[in-house]
């Protein structure tokens, strides 16, 4: 982009600048230290830009901090650190991103005939079954950056505030490309029209304002897509989910299939140190069937804890030994077992019998 590259230029000229001027003042303290000799910064200031070139180590410093001059700008901290491996099961729906997301950025030339291109993916299911895990690791792995806004941000008390904010959104990662515009909680920003109390329809003007945003994004390119995540999606305003916007569905939910959370266990469980004869299998068979994802990062960090302790206490009853105490923790499978007894599922089998319904709800419709 012209302005970025403009702003990196005027960037490493800078940082030269200041380079030199430091090392003139250390010129003329020397010089003042001797008190012999007046000195004669404009005459140094000559030959030091002859002697001095520009090296590519200053191009990629500048370069660096041009970067995380973006991330601050658009308001986030960085591109997320999560990656595919940190998430255990879903391949239906990672592969379906793929789909979506990569393949129509490894092969521009040729999805750019398309006749319509997809530019939303909504997730939706019960709360903890890794929906803005997977968004956060879809923008890692596809190299993009990463604009995350959880609806009740943007929302503001002014008139016309809101819709102001929706517009720099979409205008930031317009900036920022190629990018992914993640809405979390959706359906806190986007609820039907009509439908929200609020007085003097905020609300309807924030989604009418977000549908033109995106209406607008089919005439760009290929690089800016957007995601939402929602527990909700009846409660989104229908336009918002017609082909052309958050047209592609995904249901991410909860599977009590043993070998599906032995997988989900296996990503949660990668930087642990694990006992060589643990079977996560066998945990993933006593897990109860309503099992979320969430809960079984609290079942791994809570048998992590448990090792922890159980480490400490030994350490602490011979603390006569030597200096050199191995300080790895290695969880065993009773940890697992003395934890599991422990944690009951957040979500009841009613509730995610509901969230079931909703689904068959809207994948019948959308077929
Ligand atoms: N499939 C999974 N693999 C690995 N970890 C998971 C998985 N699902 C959930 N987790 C763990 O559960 C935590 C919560 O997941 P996440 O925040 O993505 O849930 P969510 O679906 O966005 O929930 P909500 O709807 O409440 O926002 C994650 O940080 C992760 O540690
Ligand atoms: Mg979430």
């Amino acid at each position: 982009m012209p302005r970025d590259l403009r702003a990196l230029v005027a960037d490493v000229g800078a940082n030269l600048v200041h380079s030199h001027a430091s090392q003139d003042v250390k010129v003329v303290h020397g010089d003042l230290k001797e008190g012999s000799h007046e000195s004669k910064p404009i005459e140094n200031d000559g030959s030091h830009d002859s002697a001095k070139s520009l090296s590519k180590e200053d191009v990629m410093k500048s370069l660096e901090r041009s970067k995380k001059r973006n991330a601050t700008a658009l308001g986030t901290p960085k591109v997320p650190n999560v990656k595919w491996e940190d998430v255990g099961g879903l391949e239906d729906v990672k592969k379906s991103i793929l789909d979506t997301v990569q393949l129509p950025l490894l092969h521009k030339d040729l999805f750019s005939s398309g006749l319509r291109k997809r530019s939303g993916v909504l997730f939706y299911g019960p709360p903890g079954t890794g929906k803005t895990l997977l968004a956060k690791a879809v923008a890692t792995e596809c190299s993009l950056n990463f604009l995350s806004v959880k609806g009740p941000e943007l929302i503001n008390m002014y008139i016309g505030e809101s819709e102001k904010n929706v517009r720099d959104i979409f205008q930031k990662a317009r900036s920022a490309r190629p990018c992914v515009i993640f809405f979390d909680e959706l359906d806190s920003l986007a609820p039907a029209r009509g439908a929200s109390g609020d007085s003097g329809g905020v609300m309807d003007r924030v989604v009418s304002q977000m549908l033109a945003e995106i209406d607008g994004l089919n005439d760009s390119t290929q690089d800016l897509f957007i995601i939402g995540a929602s527990n909700r999606p009846d409660l989104i305003d229908p336009a918002l989910l017609r082909p052309g916007r958050f047209d592609k569905l995904l249901y991410v939910g909860v599977n009590s299939e043993a070998s599906y959370r032995e997988r989900v266990l296996k990503a949660l469980t990668r930087k642990f140190k694990l006992k060589e004869d643990i079977s996560l299998l066998s945990i993933a068979k006593r897990c109860p069937p309503n099992f979320t994802g969430a809960d079984m990062y609290a079942l791994c960090a809570d048998a992590w804890f448990h090792a922890a302790k159980r480490k400490a206490l030994a350490s602490d009853s011979n603390s006569t030994g030597s200096d050199e105490m191995d300080v790895s923790i290695i969880v065993e499978y009773e940890d697992f077992l003395k934890v599991l007894g422990e944690i009951s599922p957040s979500l009841s089998m009613a509730e995610l019998k509901k969230y079931e319904l909703l689904r068959e709800q809207f994948e019948g419709s959308s077929r």
